[in-house]
């Protein structure tokens, strides 16, 4: 064969595997609002830079019928590229080969690229598009995912990985995003449970459909196990870019700055948080009226809204953010918010994002449904993820900050490096009116009017514990500041942070309330 028609051939047979399932599973694929896994890759990836292997792995196979079928990539792309110049290595599910199903073959590739991002110490993006486990392969499937399970444990912590759910993410599947770092899903083509809506009917004989089980809300509402929700596609690619350029591409390095930017002048700081701790105010534009160009990355917008969690920018940095949010349940803490800040701050600990702490809560949420569903474990995990933290970590008690939550949310005595409070700032066990109840009970029921006794102890408490200086006084905060010179403060005390070094006891790892 001359050099010609060996170069025919390989263009020949490259046509042949990028046409996937073939035409009739492409339009399928299409008909429901999908791109094709190829489309996803390039659609994603800075242009021109991806780069296919293994595109001519065939699958093994030889039972069930098997061993005649062509399944072109044995359904899953996998290579590397580029997203604004930082290095990626990718892997998306084919669902128009064998419903993306995933065989011995297709698991060899998938890790075969995992391998490759971890030794290259590069960021795992996997694009998650399947029917689960080939049902064909039988055990050589259940190996292949838990070959990929233990990967996704190893690279924990050392290169950022993210999964994609464009269609079905079925069965033990569901497990390799539960392992990664953040999680994306899209309106109407997300999936994602453990058992589905058929096995489901059989066992618990409850109608339900895959979209009210697993779809895209609900994972980003209810359970939380997703970070960003996407109305498209290509709406979700934006949000994977834009995450891209807040972390850095291994945990020996430090996210890429940039050119600092003034906040806009719309958020004026001092104008958001209303005096009166009983009303609310969306902390979100606290870190608006702080961060870069007012840019803030929310993640997980959606589930337990009574903390907020996201990247900024400070003078060009990025900045891990966690603030209360006044405006949903007060701010307070319960299960879900502990979770997802305690993971937050356990990933910007892992890749050197410096955390800032915005504070403002009546404490944890109390009540039998809380107690019952592990508050003590779950409200744990926000404790021991600070505590545990040697990134720099700044907090800036904004009004309320009462009770357990006072020392959950970054206090020095958790080894905060800076804590601010700005005047208005309410630094007690509980709230005024619950401790004047309390302590001065007595007084308050044998006085002629106990509602005027009541109200003048809690003014009597307020005058006392109820402000920053009591705090300021004992050396637990740094200093009062205006509203207005939070951020300069924050420049500052970020820059001195810089070289931070703080020791760990010996150990070979902790015992964290999982
Ligand atoms: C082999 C599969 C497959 C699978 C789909 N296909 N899932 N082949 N193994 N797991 C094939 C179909 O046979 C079909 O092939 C093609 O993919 C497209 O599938 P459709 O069913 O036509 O697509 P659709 O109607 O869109 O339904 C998608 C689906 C459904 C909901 C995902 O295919 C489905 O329920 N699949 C099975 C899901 C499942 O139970 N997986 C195993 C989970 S157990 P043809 O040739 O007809 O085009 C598991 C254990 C892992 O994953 C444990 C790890 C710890």
């Amino acid at each position: 064969m001359s050099l010609k028609q060996k170069t025919r051939e390989l263009l020949k047979r490259r046509e042949e595997v990028e046409l996937g399932g073939g035409e009739k599973a492409i339009e399928k694929q299409k008909s429901i609002g999908k791109l094709t896994a190829r489309e996803r890759i390039l659609s994603l990836l800075d242009k021109e830079s991806f780069h296919e292997y293994d595109l001519f792995a065939e699958h093994e196979a030889r039972d069930f019928g098997m061993e005649t079928k062509v399944l072109h990539g044995d359904g899953v792309i996998t290579g590397t590229g580029t997203i604004y110049g930082a290095p990626i290595c990718i892997y998306a599910q084919d669902f128009t080969v064998a419903g993306g199903s995933l065989g011995n073959m297709h698991a060899r590739k998938i890790t075969k690229i995992m391998d490759h991002a971890l030794k290259m110490r590069v960021p795992l993006i996997g694009i998650n598009d399947s029917g689960g486990a080939r049902i064909q392969e039988g055990v050589n499937s259940l190996a292949g995912y838990g070959e990929i399970f233990f990967r996704n444990t190893l690279s924990s912590g050392v290169i950022p990985q993210l999964s994609v759910i464009l269609g079905p993410c079925a069965g033990g599947a569901v497990y390799s995003p539960a392992l990664t770092d953040f999680v994306f899903v899209v309106e109407n083509i997300s999936k994602m449970f453990i058992t589905g809506p058929e096995v489901i009917k059989t066992v618990l004989g409850e109608e339900i459909t895959m979209e009210e089980l697993g779809g895209a809300r609900v994972h980003s509402e209810i359970t939380g196990n997703a970070h960003f929700f996407a109305m498209s596609e290509l709406e979700c690619f934006d949000q994977i870019k834009k995450l891209i350029t807040y972390i850095p591409w291994n945990n020996s390095q430090k996210a890429k700055a940039f050119p600092p930017k003034e906040p806009k002048s719309n958020y004026k700081i001092e104008k958001i948080v209303p005096n009166d701790p009983s009303q609310p105010y969306d902390v979100r534009d606290v870190i608006r009226a702080i961060a870069d160009d007012s840019d803030f990355l929310e993640v997980q917008a959606d589930f337990a809204a009574n903390i907020v969690i996201g990247f900024g920018r400070i003078k060009g940095d990025t900045i891990g953010f966690v603030a209360n949010q006044p405006l949903v349940l007060a701010g307070v803490l319960d299960c879900d918010s502990s979770d997802k800040a305690g993971r937050f701050i356990r990933y910007c600990d892992a890749f050197n994002v410096p955390l800032v702490t915005l504070e403002d809560l009546p404490g944890y949420l109390p009540g039998v449904d809380q107690e019952h569903a592990g508050v003590i474990r779950h409200g744990a995990k926000i404790l021991y993820a600070y505590s545990e933290a040697t990134v720099p970590r700044i907090t800036v008690i904004l009004r309320k900050a009462y009770g357990g939550g006072y020392i959950a949310m970054n206090s020095r005595h958790l080894r905060a490096d800076f804590v601010f409070a700005w005047p208005g700032a309410e630094i007690a066990v509980m709230g005024p009116e619950g401790a004047a109840n309390i302590i001065f009970r007595k007084e308050i029921m044998g006085a002629e009017n106990p509602d005027e006794m009541r109200k003048q102890k809690v003014k009597e408490y307020k005058a006392k514990f109820a402000n920053p200086y009591v705090a300021a006084a004992k050396g637990y905060i740094d200093t009062v500041i205006h509203p207005e010179e939070t951020r300069k403060l924050l420049i500052h005390a970020i820059e001195v942070s810089k070289n931070k070094r703080v020791g760990q006891p010996k150990k070979k790892h902790g015992i964290p309330p999982f």
